[in-house]
């Protein structure tokens, strides 16, 4: 049965809301060059950022972290005044920003003046608070995970043939040690924190680190240790000590939301690895308790990438490089690979050979090979886009699978559910392909090709508004050729006659 197209759209218009956001990345150490991990971290938030940002405000912050003792000891080891080695080891990871299409609107460095200066009146408003209080931390530090370990979750190891006290969780070497230190009175917030949580569940994500966060608090965490005074690169606090990194560093979030924090705190999410959950589920919490600001809205944690099923790491010389990746496939196929390649929350593992295969096989054959098809028969057949006009039952399916896709992945992106969005936008995807094999206008009349066609043109312009927070620049491509703007509010407005020229490919076969 015929239908006209505005009649469709009229019954089928769903209106999407979405909350205030702001989202937070970690800020990077800056003590080695950026990798895959943190490619990946940025990359997520900013799929994040930009699908939320299409239908209400999104803030997004993101930085390095240039304090503490590990990053003191690496610019030693450089020989090189450790300003001047963060100033140096900072450019990449802010040049991979650009590289990689990141469209933070906060950028924070830890050692910049505006970042000391906020740290310094957070740090106040601690000491006013009166959950601090002088006395001697003894116990073990380990410096590469910048924090403390309590006996149980220490052991001996061989290391080279040598045994070591290291920290079971993450094998990094500790050091025995005992200095003079300010405590924040962290077990007085376990309970409430506990209790919190178990109020509201869906605070923290996925739920494997829920449980994870609930074993610590039913555990009992003690007081924690915030000053230091055995090396000097960080925020001083006075009595020749430094505010400890993870506290200063966590303050970074403030420090992003500037002179607008009573108008984005409420709204706080934060995006980060599995291995800094106790940082935000716990210290951060009871911080923010302690100083009188709410709590965040949403922690979410991903999980980490092995490579080849190795551990990532400089040891064993498998570290795969940011810029590498970008410059062998291009940074939409990178953006869409890696986050195809692993359930947003659980491990996965990189490899090359997976990644040349979805390069092909999905964005190729798939989402590249619908949009040449299409639009390199209309070109040749009418020289320019067609107007949605009447459409039969087989469009109206097609298009309502399109929307229903759409509200899909909207309530999967309010969950950050990133792997379940790319994973409803191929299948229509796929869909879309199979009702062009179907119909195949090629075989058709004219009017019942240009119909066909036009239906095709409509479901690509969905496609490109709708890929275009995981792939802008190819998003952006589509909708020049087809002269549509980027907005969402364009998905039910029927595109208007223009010229085509002839389409080029959108990825390269690898
Ligand atoms: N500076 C702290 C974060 C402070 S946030 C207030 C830090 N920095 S980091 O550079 O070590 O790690 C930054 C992020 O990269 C973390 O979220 C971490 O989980 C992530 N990754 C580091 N290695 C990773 C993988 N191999 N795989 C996935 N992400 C990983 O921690």
């Amino acid at each position: 049965m015929t239908k006209l197209y505005s009649d469709y759209v009229k019954s089928d218009f769903r209106s999407f809301k979405s909350d205030k956001q702001f989202i937070t990345a970690p800020i990077y150490y800056v003590n080695g060059a950026p990798h895959l991990g943190h490619l990946y971290t940025s990359i997520a938030v900013d799929i994040l950022h930009r699908f939320m940002s299409i239908f209400g405000e999104s803030y997004f912050s993101i930085g390095t972290d240039e304090h503490g003792q590990k990053v003191e000891q690496s610019a030693q080891k450089n020989n090189c005044e450790v300003q001047k080695y963060v100033d140096d080891m900072y450019a990449p990871f802010h040049q991979l920003m650009k590289v990689a299409n990141i469209q933070y609107d906060s950028f924070i460095r830890t050692s910049s003046e505006k970042h000391k200066s906020n740290v310094l009146h957070f740090w106040n408003k601690l000491l006013d608070s009166g959950d601090t209080y002088e006395d001697s931390y003894k116990g073990w530090y380990a410096t590469r995970d910048e924090q403390f370990y309590a006996e149980d979750e220490v052991e001996d190891r061989y290391i080279k043939n040598s045994k070591r006290k290291v920290a079971k969780i993450s094998g990094s070497p500790v050091e025995w040690m005992e200095e003079k230190c300010t405590f924040f009175k962290l077990s007085k917030y376990n309970d409430e924190l506990l209790d919190y949580y178990k109020k509201n569940k869906s605070l923290i994500g996925p739920n494997a680190r829920y449980n994870e966060v609930i074993g610590m608090l039913e555990a009992r965490i003690p007081d924690l240790a915030i000053t230091r005074s055995r090396f000097s690169w960080g925020i001083s606090c006075g009595n020749g000590q430094v505010i400890y990194v993870w506290v200063d560093a966590l303050s970074n979030y403030i420090t992003a939301m500037g002179d607008n924090v009573d108008y984005w705190i409420n709204d706080m999410i934060h995006i980060i690895g599995k291995d800094i959950l106790k940082f935000h589920a716990i210290y951060w919490p009871a911080l923010l308790l302690s100083t009188g600001y709410p709590m965040p809205k949403r922690i979410y944690a991903h999980g980490w990438w092995t490579v080849n099923e190795d551990k990532m790491s400089k040891s064993l010389g498998n570290v795969v490089e940011p810029f590498d990746l970008i410059e062998k496939y291009g940074i939409d196929p990178v953006r869409y690979c890696i986050m195809r390649e692993m359930s947003f929350g659980q491990d996965g593992d990189f490899s090359h050979d997976r990644m040349k295969n979805r390069v092909n096989t999905e964005l190729v054959n798939v989402i590249g090979n619908l949009v040449q098809r299409v639009l390199a028969f209309t070109w040749k057949e009418f020289g320019e886009t067609l107007t949605i006009n009447d459409l039969e039952d087989q469009d109206l399916e097609l298009l309502k699978n399109w929307d229903e896709c759409l509200e899909n992945s909207f309530e999967a992106m309010k969950k950050q559910q990133i792997h379940v969005y790319l994973e409803e936008v191929r299948k229509v995807i796929v869909k879309t392909n199979q009702y062009i094999d179907f119909t195949a206008p090629w075989k058709c009349e004219s009017e019942e090709k240009k119909r066909i066609l036009a239906v095709g043109i409509e479901c690509i312009k969905r496609l490109a508004l709708i890929i275009y927070p995981v792939m802008p620049g190819s998003s952006e491509k589509i909708l020049e050729m087809i002269g549509c703007d980027c907005k969402i509010s364009n998905w039910f407005v029927p595109l208007q006659q223009k010229a085509l020229d002839k389409p080029s490919g959108l990825f390269n076969r690898i």
